[in-house]
């Protein structure tokens, strides 16, 4: 395979101050675990360290300079949060402490409200836990019914099973786009064409997928979508949900405090206006504002070209993975037509998935191993754990054929003394 020169990571690794870093051994850190999180430039970092320095004072409610400059930079990022994503309006992003967070906020705030007994949540069972355990809350206190929807032979989603599962009852299908485990990349645009003839709404968990494509909500016609910053080279501690304004209109608060009211009584109160009903207490300010750096950042760099090297770079690491005798990997074919995320999960018979991550951690090489918070996936395939590797468009070819090199000697090693 050739490349271009000057390619993406040739661009970007310099922004990164941890890619310099030394494994305990004194080897070079090769961080392939960008799905876990995703590593932060230095514009991310240094938006951080400017709010701290210059600008911090709680937003929304001081008459003072300090407190006009949080505010206006705070909710710059809403909009910078809403363009991204090409929402309508800013006022469609609700930031919450993660995507975990912004799943709660649906299920407990539309789902409480809208749900009634023997009513349908369509799911699947690629699902990470974040889109299975709120709505296993949701339907124990509404008497709603969960059904799953399976992975076809070539680890996809299977369409013909949503399409059988999916009927009147149906009030939401909430799923991933591009599954953290399989990598494959779900039909969004025609699944929510499917489910609105059926008048269910659909969430879309965008965690793994933000990062790298346009993620379009206009283009895909969805009614919730939850995203990441710490998945996006933004900080930890944001996230947010996005939704059309008529559905957060309708949607009664999720939690209650300061910053969500317009008049409090000592019995009763009324809310704030969107996007503030659904924000009570201090937000993560500094935090909001460095996400907005980080999708500044990822925009400028281009999702269209992150997309192209990251296919690039994942067909590269899939190749390599496949020519390793005993390792199978997870989710559909290296030439799948639906794409694949930029990741790949795979497992080796009678070795366990620990033992190869720590070995690869032995030399410096970090990848995940465990079920990824997707027991029930894990589970439908037979396995215990996985290992898996992601990358990101820093990651160069260098680094997957070390990986590469590293996990075929770690396999025949634990092989001869397993
Ligand atoms: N869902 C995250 C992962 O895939 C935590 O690692």
């Amino acid at each position: 395979m050739t490349f271009k020169k000057q390619s993406l990571p040739e661009r970007t690794r310099d922004d990164f101050p941890i890619l310099s870093e030394v494994s305990s051994e004194g080897q070079p850190l090769i961080y392939l675990d960008h799905a876990a999180t995703s590593q932060k430039p230095i514009q991310v970092i240094n938006s951080l360290r400017h709010y701290y320095n210059h600008d911090n004072a709680n937003v929304h409610r001081g008459a003072h300079q300090l407190s006009a400059r949080a505010t206006e930079a705070f909710e710059g990022a809403r909009e910078i949060t809403a363009n991204f994503i090409n929402a309508s309006s800013a006022k469609e992003i609700l930031f919450t402490r993660n995507a975990t967070e912004a799943i709660n906020l649906v299920a407990h705030s539309w789902g409480g409200k809208e749900l009634k007994k023997n009513d349908e949540i369509l799911l699947t069972v690629m699902e990470h836990h974040s889109n299975l355990v709120p709505w296993q809350l949701i339907a124990q206190q509404t008497g709603c019914l969960l059904r799953h929807v399976g992975i076809n032979q070539q680890g996809e989603l299977d369409l013909d099973d949503l399409k059988e599962k999916l009927n009147e009852k149906t009030k939401l299908i909430s799923l991933v786009h591009i599954s953290n485990t399989l990598g494959c990349c779900n039909p969004i645009a025609e699944i929510t064409e499917i489910a609105h003839k059926y008048g269910a709404l659909v969430l879309v968990d965008a965690c793994q997928s933000l990062a790298h494509q346009t993620v379009d909500v206009t283009t895909l016609n969805i009614d919730f979508l939850a995203g990441s910053s710490h998945k996006l080279c933004g900080p930890t501690g944001i996230g947010f949900l996005w939704a059309r304004e008529e559905l957060l209109e309708s949607m009664p608060p999720f939690l209650g405090g300061g910053e969500m009211i317009e008049e409090v009584f000592l019995d009763s109160s009324t809310w704030a206006g969107l996007p503030h009903k659904f924000e009570a207490g201090t937000p993560a300010i500094g935090e909001a504002i460095a996400m907005g750096e980080a999708l500044k950042y990822l925009k400028q760099i281009s999702l269209e070209e992150i997309q192209s090297w990251e296919k690039l770079i994942t067909t590269y690491l899939l190749q390599g993975l496949e020519s390793i005798d005993g390792v199978k990997i997870l989710g559909p074919p290296t030439n799948s037509q639906s794409g694949r995320g930029a990741l790949a999960t795979f497992y080796v018979k009678n070795i366990h998935a620990n033992d190869i991550a720590e070995l690869l951690d032995s030399n410096g090489v970090c990848i995940r191993s465990g079920h990824h918070c997707c027991q029930p996936l894990h589970r439908y395939y037979g396995l215990q754990a996985t290992a898996r590797a992601s990358l990101s468009f820093t990651t160069t070819i260098n680094e997957i054929d070390f990986f590469l090199k590293e996990l075929n000697s770690a396999i025949t090693f634990l092989k001869k003394h397993s």
